[in-house]
């Protein structure tokens, strides 16, 4: 199976090399966790690769993702410029629709906040790599069954279009739908901070729950952030 490198060396070697190609990966994790970073360096690889990149954003205005790129020494404005890396501004389109919406009628929000299999659409023809960050916010109003329906479809839709992506969701929405976004997914990731019974003190940690095809750590992965991204932490 091909590999896309994912820009975290160490990571790269524990799984064969990268995610699976064509596939979607799974990022599940509590606010600051370290999900968006993640998703950033497999987004930065991509563009270093030369490859068609494409973020959608549903909880960051571009500018703030910039930024957070540029303080982890990723450059991801120049890719912008370059035309190799579009960023979709879901989030300023929510906040507009709501607007809109407000005069005619409240019930309308939920169909415009509703719309996963919709976000296929707004991906253009050639793209390669895609970040998803964070389809939760589009859950609020869904049954566990219309979310399955919707995300099933727009893994399916991804794949066939041989776009490698990753989607990221924050445990609450990712519990509030039963955890069924995992089935439909090549791979699922779980990030955390927790207490180590041992010494007291709070750690990152990176859960390789499953890739389909590779063969996986089983132990959780101690990781920091620091200027320069996720850095794994020996054992
Ligand atoms: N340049 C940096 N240096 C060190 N830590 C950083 C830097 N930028 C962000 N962080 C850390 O990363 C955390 C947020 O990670 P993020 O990926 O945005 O989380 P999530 O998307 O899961 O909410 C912040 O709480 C902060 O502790
Ligand atoms: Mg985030």
């Amino acid at each position: 199976m091909e590999r896309i490198p994912i820009g975290i060396k160490d990571f790269e070697s524990m799984i064969e090399g990268g995610y699976p190609k064509n596939r979607t990966m799974l990022v599940i994790g509590a606010t600051g966790s370290g999900k968006t970073i993640l998703g950033l360096h497999f987004i930065n690889q991509g563009c270093m690769d030369g490859k068609k990149c494409m973020i959608i954003a549903t909880e960051e205005i571009p500018e703030d993702i910039l930024a957070q790129s540029r303080s982890l020494g990723m450059h991801l404005d120049r890719y912008q410029e370059k035309g190799n890396l579009i960023i979709e501004r879901v989030y300023e389109e929510r906040a507009g629709n709501v607007k809109n919406v407000l005069g005619f009628g409240i019930e309308k929000i939920d169909d415009l906040e509703s719309n996963i299999l919709g976000l296929i659409d707004r991906i253009p023809e050639g793209t390669e790599i895609v970040l998803i960050d964070n389809v939760g916010v589009l859950t609020l109003n869904m049954s566990v069954n219309e979310f399955r329906a919707q995300f099933d479809l727009l893994i399916y839709g991804l794949n066939k279009r041989k776009i490698t992506s990753m989607v990221i969701i924050d445990i609450s929405a990712n519990e509030r739908t039963g955890d069924t976004a995992a089935y439909s997914v090549s791979g699922v990731i779980r990030m955390s901070i927790k207490e180590n019974p041992f010494t007291g003190a709070r750690e990152r940690l990176l859960d390789i729950m499953k890739i389909r095809n590779t063969k996986i750590p089983l132990e959780p992965i101690r990781f920091d952030i620091t200027s320069s991204g996720i850095v794994f932490l020996k054992k």
